[in-house]
């Protein structure tokens, strides 16, 4: 390109004005010296902490940069093998999921086209024809895991009227048509029957009847072995009887994301079929204060028999996670993951950078941390002492639903854990991480789709060890 137009970008550099700073952006005219009308720079940030990640961050950067200029295709450019430390099949599949993400946006509801029209095309293109091979491997990868994010975000963005539990049973129905796996849906009297008392109670409040979605990926049939990812799916979060302050209420519109992150995890793994089995798990109810709905001071069971004095209505994520989790172990899933905007306080801990980790095995919490590392996910583990159990202790049942304010992404997570019996389990507080209220990378504001890619890397790294 340099050489092209004249070296115009070596001067740029030497005149200061493009110093190669993460998220630095230089639109160059080419003026038709070269067949593209325009060339942007975009800095990769420093050498030592150069990463997958700052190529993601780049791509999407880069692209809606161009967006904004009316661009409708992009071109880049990956070097061979190693540069910069990166594979050119890994950095293939960044770039491509930097763009996809990047340039992501959620319009269903708005009438008005887009002032700025959308990229219609990104061009990967390789030092020599030997990369061919790699590039489309990795942006194939990419588009894949990219469009399981943007899945997830698509639900998790929709208002509650649009995402209600019948709908999500429907985007269940229609995943499993589409990529082949199986699905069972449970209305209320079969989770009566089961004795799931948390997901009925939680869901007497509301008109809007509860759903027990299930969805299975058989990639091992020989294999009666499972992965469990359980995911919280509450469409909406007024609070119930014990009702949330109005400001920003409409967020909870967003507390099903832990169900939509196991969707779009078996979304990708259904594309890329790893020779492993998958079961996706998602109670899925909206928590409002009507006329039947639960009360600070009921008693209910959950599906083992334990019996749980509600405290604080609002704690409500922790009851149909308590029955998903009893389900799942009684239906053999081993390890268990579960994914939740579970707690205000995990983003007091750890603020809107960061999940929560917490887990009863440290082998699988290790697994866990690897693969979002690898996915540029920020995870952190919390600690599960057992001297916190007795916060949440009741005088009137086996446990009570809250913990008090002290440690209550902890005491939460706990509450979850008593219900995973001896089954290797993690839990993922996604509270503080899953809604961004500003542009970064392949950050947009809205949905973030945290998670996903953390999960989608777990499930390919367990089939290839196995
Ligand atoms: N869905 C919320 C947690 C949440 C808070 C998610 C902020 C996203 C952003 C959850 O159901 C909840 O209300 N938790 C309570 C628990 C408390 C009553 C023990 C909380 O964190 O305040
Ligand atoms: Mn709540
Ligand atoms: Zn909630």
């Amino acid at each position: 390109m340099d050489r092209g137009l004249d070296g115009a970008i070596a001067r740029l550099i030497t005149a200061g004005e493009i110093k190669g700073k993460a998220g630095e952006l230089t639109l160059v005219h080419t003026l038709g010296k070269i067949p593209a009308s325009r060339v942007i720079v975009a800095g990769l940030g420093k050498q030592s902490q150069f990463n997958l990640d700052s190529v993601r961050r780049a791509s999407a950067e880069a692209c809606r940069f161009a967006r904004l200029r009316a661009a409708r295709r992009v071109a880049t450019f990956v070097p061979g093998d190693g540069a910069g430390g990166i594979d050119a099949d890994r950095a293939a599949q960044a770039v491509t999921e930097g763009a996809v993400l990047g340039l992501y946006r959620f319009r269903r509801h708005v009438s008005k086209e887009p002032e700025d029209g959308d990229v219609q095309e990104v061009v990967i293109v390789g030092s020599d024809e030997g990369l061919r091979g790699q590039l489309e491997k990795g942006s194939a990868r990419g588009v894949v895991v990219a469009g399981a994010v943007a899945f997830a975000r698509d639900m998790i963005n929709e208002p509650a009227n649009f995402m209600t539990p019948a709908i999500m049973a429907d985007i269940a129905r229609e995943l499993a048509r589409e990529c082949g796996l199986e699905l069972t849906v449970l209305e209320r009297a079969q989770m009566r029957e089961l004795g799931m008392g948390g997901l009925v109670g939680v869901s007497q409040g509301s008109h809007q009847d509860p759903r027990f979605i299930v969805l299975s990926y058989r990639g091992d049939p020989g294999s009666a072995a499972a992965v469990g990812l359980v995911g919280k799916g509450i469409t909406f979060d007024s609070g119930g009887i014990s009702l949330k302050p109005s400001e920003d209420m409409g967020d909870m519109k967003g507390d099903m994301a832990g169900g939509a992150t196991v969707m779009a995890t078996l979304r990708a793994v259904a594309r890329l079929k790893p020779r492993i089995n998958v079961t996706a798990v998602i109670p899925a109810a909206e928590n409002l204060p009507g006329g039947r709905a639960l009360k600070p001071g009921d008693v209910i069971t959950a599906m083992n028999g334990k019996t749980i004095e509600i405290v604080n209505t609002d704690a409500e994520g922790r009851l149909i996670l308590a029955d998903a989790l009893c389900w799942a172990v009684k239906n053999g899933l081993s390890p268990v993951l579960d994914v939740a905007t579970l707690t205000g306080a995990v983003r007091v801990a750890l603020g809107e950078v960061t999940v929560g980790v917490f887990s009863n095995n440290e082998e699988l919490a290790a697994k866990v941390l690897a693969a979002a590392s690898q996915a540029g996910e920020r995870m952190w583990q919390m600690p599960m002492f057992e001297e916190y159990r007795e916060q949440y202790k009741s005088d009137v049942a086996d446990f009570k639903n809250t913990g008090g304010r002290y440690g209550g992404a902890i005491t939460a997570a706990q509450f979850v854990g008593e219900f995973a019996g001896q089954v290797p389990w993690v839990h993922l507080d996604i509270a503080g991480t899953s809604l961004s209220s500003k542009e970064k990378g392949q950050v947009v504001k809205g949905a973030t789709g945290i998670g996903v890619r953390t999960l989608i890397n777990l499930v390919m790294d367990l089939a290839a060890r196995a």
